[in-house]
């Protein structure tokens, strides 16, 4: 199979049922992505394809041929920078292991939406799930970045 990761294309010989997040560790050594349940219901290994938010835990790679894969190691661009900002602001992690599923959703969310509502962070953000309880941290952090783009623009 043939996958492009972080703007580099990679050539793949794997069983066509292999998920996304195996791929990105074991094979191609992007450990910023975590694995947590896998079963699609913690939010610890999300990445983006073609921009949106998915939890590569349960997409299979053979699914993503043409596609565009981002993970933590290859994020870049003003949304970015602006939630990478608000989480060092906000010194958000605790433990951390949630936090690069979290930031992937929280700057998918603000590619696709620059002012979200309150509502639309928490539906955005509900699905990655944090042990450590760094809820208000975190939604915090998000609207604070969304208020960084909005001055930027
Ligand atoms: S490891 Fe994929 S959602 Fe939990
Ligand atoms: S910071 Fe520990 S699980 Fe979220």
């Amino acid at each position: 199979m043939k996958l492009k990761v972080n703007g580099e294309t990679h050539e793949l010989d794997l069983p066509d049922d292999i998920p996304l997040l195996w791929v990105l560790r074991d094979e191609l050594q992007l450990t910023g992505t975590k694995y947590g349940c896998g079963v699609a219901q913690c939010g610890a290994c999300t990445v983006h394809v073609d921009g949106r938010a998915i939890r590569s835990c349960v997409t299979p790679a053979s699914t993503l041929a043409g596609k565009e894969i981002r993970t933590i190691e290859g994020l870049e661009g003003a949304s970015a920078k602006a939630v990478q900002d608000a989480w060092i602001a906000s010194d958000v992690p605790q433990c951390g292991y949630c936090q690069s599923g979290q930031v992937m959703s929280a700057v998918a969310l603000l590619e696709q939406n620059p002012s979200p509502s309150e509502g639309e962070i928490h539906d955005a953000m509900k699905g990655n799930l944090c042990r450590c309880n760094c809820y208000s941290r975190i939604r915090q952090a998000v609207k604070d970045a969304a208020v960084a783009r909005k001055e930027e623009a």
